[in-house]
């Protein structure tokens, strides 16, 4: 690591397909890192930007146009402004959020194909490719899949096998098969351009070999290279892309991953533009001080470790990438996550139910830095409500209210230190320098854990100091224990916020802060005594268990789906006869009651027409038990039976969660309990 931090850093996250939803496992791979990251740099006053947009060219796109016949344009204009919303609901700060659909992208991507067309880096051939008598076309990339010739992966898609992650040519797949039509592909001629990358590779080679990356960029980077780096085409026969700007390519585009990476360029050009200085992307792509950080998940290693840096290089002038934190993969509840099987958490469905700053703090503390990690909604209710509420949240709360109380609301005077006082006043002085080096280094987990660390030994001075018994006998004792309570208060303001920044922006409120931090004076015990504190306030709910098993079913719901439907059928979409497996009846409400310790639960007993059955809902924040009975409502009749704070529920009432609460779904009419739905 370098002692002196260079003037300027560049970071950028891999630009998700706007083809579909944001998962949890993009964002612990690729974006969370990056923004407590950059939130961090910002807080040491460092100068950094923060580049994303959305991938909108490739076959993922094509590919799910073609599914739900829409055009392309279509899909991309859904799913872009889906996720950028996504991302600011989560608290991810881009600097700018691009599209590579747009006009600054296909120039700068045309840019860079004619440069290295004109200096003769390319090679024109004619080689065989998939193609489809079926359906007429060309089928390049992830048009087909068949089963790895590396690892014998069988639903390994024609560009890259999501097992091993090795990057290929579709001809290389054994048993190939259209996805388009399902028909057998036969080989057929075809002209493209080809980017030779064994022809750059020493020089590739001196360049990595001088870089200090990841071991995993390292490896799958060497590997690579060790098998022979050939010629790459980075043309494709198709409709939707960055046309090939040669008169002679008619029909032809770019392909995505060499137009891809270039999108980090033009999103910074679009935000120079934006700045009303459009010559500034140049300060950050062309000046070779700049740190240019790229987040990625493993599956994008080879293109931003070999295939973009050798781009670079072939066009003079530009930076290349000092740190490459791949990340490995998150997975759910033990499974692999997949988009088209719709296995996944979705981001926007996580955010209707739960605030940003428990998911960030999860995936942080559990980042799949050097090994796939798992991802449980138990784990995720943990870590709520056992640190952020009962560490992080309790801490705050019990100094806060007892200053309010007893001391007016106003910091305290510190008197005589005692050995207490001085050990978690120096915990704080060197919490920020500890997370912040654990942090320079991309260990996201470590450095959770020394602010989580330093929460408990503030919770636990708090015990041991016991100003509630001192309040009275040694009010200077007291005072003293406060006045150091809220100085560490101060500190984790500060290191919380690049991983929870909602929650620290909260408690900045409450200690009456302001906006400005500032990492290097954290650990500075120097709240003014008398400084007048804010309204103390709750930082953390805990989290239900009837909030976390609805949670876990909704996920078993897809798992079962996906094992009924088999893969071929993809989209995620289920057939009449999977539908059919849930049986879903009317059923009338005879007794209601609420559940013991819980403010969301009703137990109710119910009239399936053939038979009484007792169901647990979690309704009770929108319905009193009296409102219910009577009313006849629909269940799923056969759930298996699940036990639900120590309640049998035999059955699930369906309901909507709005924003305003639960309501039921009702029939229109009256009709009689028992009655099936389809
Ligand atoms: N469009 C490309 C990236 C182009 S960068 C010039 C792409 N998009 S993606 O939408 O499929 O994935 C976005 C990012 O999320 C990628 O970096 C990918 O590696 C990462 N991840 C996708 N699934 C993931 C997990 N389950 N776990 C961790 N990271 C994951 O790839
Ligand atoms: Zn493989």
């Amino acid at each position: 690591m370098r002692k002196n931090p260079p003037p300027k850093i560049l970071v950028t996250s891999a630009l998700p397909y706007a083809n579909g939803p944001l998962h949890l496992g993009h964002i612990a791979g690729a974006y969370l890192p990056a923004d407590v990251y950059v939130r961090y740099q910002r807080l040491k006053g460092r100068d950094v930007l923060f580049i994303c947009g959305s991938d909108e060219h490739g076959v993922p796109i094509t590919v799910t146009a073609d599914r739900e016949g829409i055009t392309p344009q279509d899909v991309v204009d859904r799913y872009h402004v889906l996720n950028k919303k996504s991302f600011e609901d989560l608290g991810i700060r881009f600097d700018n959020y691009s599209r590579t659909s747009l006009p600054v992208h296909h120039q700068t991507a045309q840019e860079f194909f004619s440069k290295l067309h004109g200096q003769n880096d390319l090679v024109i051939k004619t080689e065989k490719q998939f193609y489809s008598e079926k359906s007429k076309r060309f089928l390049p990339d992830r048009y087909v899949e068949g089963v790895c010739p590396v690892c014998r992966y069988e639903k390994a898609r024609g560009d890259q096998c999501d097992k091993c992650g090795k990057w290929m040519e579709p001809r290389e797949l054994i048993h190939p098969v259209s996805k388009v039509d399902g028909s057998r592909p036969v080989l057929k001629d075809t002209r493209h351009w080809y980017f030779p990358m064994g022809r750059f590779a020493d020089t590739w080679k001196n360049w990595f070999d001088s870089g200090n990356w990841k071991e995993n960029v390292r490896n799958y980077s060497l590997g690579w290279y060790n098998e022979g780096l050939g010629d790459r085409p980075i043309t494709r026969d198709l409709a939707w892309g960055v046309p090939v700007p040669l008169p002679d390519a008619q029909g032809k585009v770019l392909y995505v991953w060499f137009d891809a990476p270039i999108g980090y360029i033009s999103s910074t050009k679009e935000w120079a533009e934006k700045e009303g200085k459009p010559e500034k992307w140049k300060d950050y792509w062309c000046d070779p001080d700049t740190r240019l950080i790229h987040f990625i998940g493993k599956d994008n290693i080879v293109f931003h470790a070999i295939l973009f840096p050798m781009m670079l290089q072939r066009m003079g002038g530009y930076v290349l990438p000092s740190a490459i934190p791949a990340h490995e993969y998150l997975t759910i509840e033990g499974r692999k996550i997949s988009t088209s099987l719709n296995y996944a958490v979705w981001v926007k469905d996580y955010l209707e139910v739960f605030p940003p700053d428990p998911l960030r703090y999860t995936l942080a503390a559990n980042a799949p830095e050097n090994k796939d990690t798992d991802f449980s909604w138990k784990q995720f209710q943990n870590r709520n409500n056992d640190e952020l509420a009962d560490i992080l949240g309790n801490f705050i709360h019990r100094t806060l209210t007892f200053v309010e109380r007893y001391s007016g609301g106003k910091v305290p005077a510190r008197g005589r230190l005692s050995v207490l006082d001085k050990n978690i006043l120096r915990a704080a002085a060197d919490a920020p320098e500890n997370m912040g080096s654990l942090l320079e280094k991309f260990e996201f987990r470590q450095a959770t854990k020394v602010f989580m660390d330093l929460c408990r030994a503030a919770n636990k001075y708090f015990n041991d100091s016991a100003p509630w018994e001192k309040r009275k006998s040694d009010p200077e004792a007291c005072g003293t224990t406060l006045n150091v309570c809220l100085q560490v208060a101060k500190t984790v303001s500060v290191i919380m916020s690049p991983i929870l920044p909602a929650s620290s922006e909260k408690l900045r409120a409450m200690l009456n802060l302001g906006e400005h931090a500032d990492w290097d004076s954290a650990g500075k015990p120097d709240l003014a005594e008398g400084h007048a504190l804010g309204k103390p306030d709750i930082l953390f709910t805990k989290i239900e268990d009837d909030v976390i098993e609805q949670e876990i079913r909704k996920l078993q719901a897809l798992d079962s789906g996906n094992a009924v439907q088999g893969p071929e059928a993809g989209a995620g979409r289920i057939d009449i006869a999977f539908f059919q497996k849930v049986e879903m009846k009317t059923a009338r409400v005879l007794e209601a009651q609420s559940v013991p310790g819980s403010d969301r639960l009703l137990k109710l007993q119910i009239d399936l027409g053939s038979e009484k059955r007792q169901i647990v809902a979690g309704v009770a924040q929108s319905y009193t038990p009296e409102s219910l009975v009577g009313k006849t409502i629909i269940v799923v009749a056969n759930l298996k039976t699940a036990q639900i704070r120590g309640v049998t529920s035999d059955g699930m009432l369906l309901a909507v969660q709005t924003g305003a609460g639960h309501r039921l779904l009702i029939t229109d009419g009256d009709v009689e309990p028992g009655r099936r739905i389809s």
